[in-house]
């Protein structure tokens, strides 16, 4: 079998690189980009690094510039944020989107280079944002992959359904070019039995739906049909187009369907495997200087705060469990973890009893990778704003092995 010629952009710390290698030999990572633009020293950079090497295909620069050097490939990966996709003007050679929204350099490189496939990740609220004009920036992203030849497919995952030790749920968007055998079987079943092979498609034979079974779909309503043709290009699609999208759902010929799916759930790992055994360090402990702001932070609200233009309004939020229960997945790890506030997970420690923060190594953990993964001499901060930021490997590997059968 030949080898699927990976380029990696926005690569932190490996996460696809991890699981796709982990899922088939086939995938060889040829190039990667890593440069994080606020920030003088470089630490996911010299993490992937350390791992993986260093060399002209190991690139850390402004993906703005970068790009230029991306060799041809069979795979384009990528997670990347969500930010406000739409058109900022026009200018005298096409559309122009805003400045620093990084969709836009990928949608460059997918001109440029016109990956056979393409497999992304990002937030779940992509497919609603913004909230002014629902579903709008998704519906670009769909759009400017139909102009350049794809097809697509997406699903909302949320890692602790199929296995995982933490509730993170992300999107994962695969888009293969019309040159594909899978473009042409969808395309062929599409124009056979239209609507009926989409569901089909969506709920059984997608990548997406192979690599993560479900066990039914919620109702389908009429809005779960979507012609893009409706707009007259992406400028169109950006000014109005407003659409309710589903978790999971295929985009063919600028035609969209989309249903929500139920998970074939697999039992999640729970807090209590995760946690170190061992009597860890001092610092992770909560101190009691500190104990009024961590129950402020995980208590219920309902107070009178004042905006900034002087007005007030009731700000009400319900509590959140204080400690973590150790019997089920973590929450949704962000890059604050460990710091003092709402978000940040605080257990048991296993040898005291007593509550503590995260370690590094337990989030290493939450996310699928080897203990130490960020280890590689960047300030302990950093290793928890890497994992924030990175992604639960087994559910890329998974996704790699049902893509490595249709490849
Ligand atoms: C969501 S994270 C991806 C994490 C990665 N998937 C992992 O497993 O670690 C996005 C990454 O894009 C990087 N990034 C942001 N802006 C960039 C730019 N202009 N050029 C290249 N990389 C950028 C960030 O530093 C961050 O590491």
């Amino acid at each position: 079998m030949p080898d699927i010629r990976v380029v990696e952009l926005f690569a932190g710390v490996g996460g696809f690189r991890l699981g796709l290698e982990a899922a088939s030999e086939r995938y060889k990572t040829i190039w990667a980009d890593q440069w994080e633009p606020s920030m003088r020293e470089q630490h996911a950079f010299d993490c992937y690094a350390a791992h993986f090497g260093q060399g002209e295909n190991v690139v850390c620069e402004d993906i703005k510039t970068a790009k230029t050097k991306i060799p041809a490939h069979d795979l384009l990966v990528g997670g990347f944020p969500c930010q406000d996709y739409s058109i900022a003007k026009k200018n005298s050679e096409g559309i122009e989107g805003k400045k620093g929204v990084l969709w836009w350099q990928i949608d460059d490189i997918i001109k440029e280079k016109r990956p056979p496939y393409i497999l992304l990740e990002n937030v779940d609220r992509i497919l609603r944002s913004p909230a002014k004009q629902y579903g709008r920036d998704f519906s670009i992203i769909l759009r400017c992959l139909y102009e350049k030849g794809y097809a697509a497919e997406w699903r909302v995952i949320n890692a602790a359904d199929y296995g995982q030790g933490q509730r993170r749920r992300r999107t994962f968007i695969l888009a293969y070019h019309k040159n594909t055998e899978l473009f042409r079987e969808l395309a062929e079943s599409v124009c056979k039995k239209w609507l009926k092979a989409m569901h089909s498609f969506v709920t059984k034979e997608s990548v997406l739906a192979k690599a993560f079974p479900i066990s039914g779909h919620e109702k389908i309503y009429t809005d779960s049909w979507i012609d893009e043709m409706e707009y007259a290009g992406i400028s169109d699609v950006s000014a109005n187009q407003r659409v309710r999208l589903y978790d999971s759902g295929v985009m063919m010929n600028a035609r969209i369907y989309s249903v929500d799916v139920r998970p074939q759930k697999e039992a999640a790992i729970p807090l209590s495997a995760v946690r170190e055994k061992d009597p860890v360090n001092e610092r992770y402990f909560l101190k009691e200087a500190d104990m009024h702001k961590w129950r402020y932070a995980k208590g219920a609200k309902n107070e009178l705060r004042r905006k900034r233009d002087g007005s007030e309004y009731y700000f009400t939020e319900g509590s959140v469990k204080f400690p973590d229960p150790l019997d089920g997945p973590s929450r949704t790890m962000l890059t604050s973890e460990s710091e003092v506030g709402r978000s940040s997970h605080v257990i048991e420690d296993c040898v005291t009893g007593k509550l503590r923060t995260l370690t590094p190594v337990e989030c290493e953990r939450l996310n699928g990778f080897p203990d130490n993964w960020t280890n590689t001499g960047m300030p302990e901060r950093m290793r928890y704003y890497c994992m924030g930021n990175a992604l639960v490997v087994p559910i890329v590997t998974r996704i790699g092995k049902a893509l490595s059968e249709v490849i």
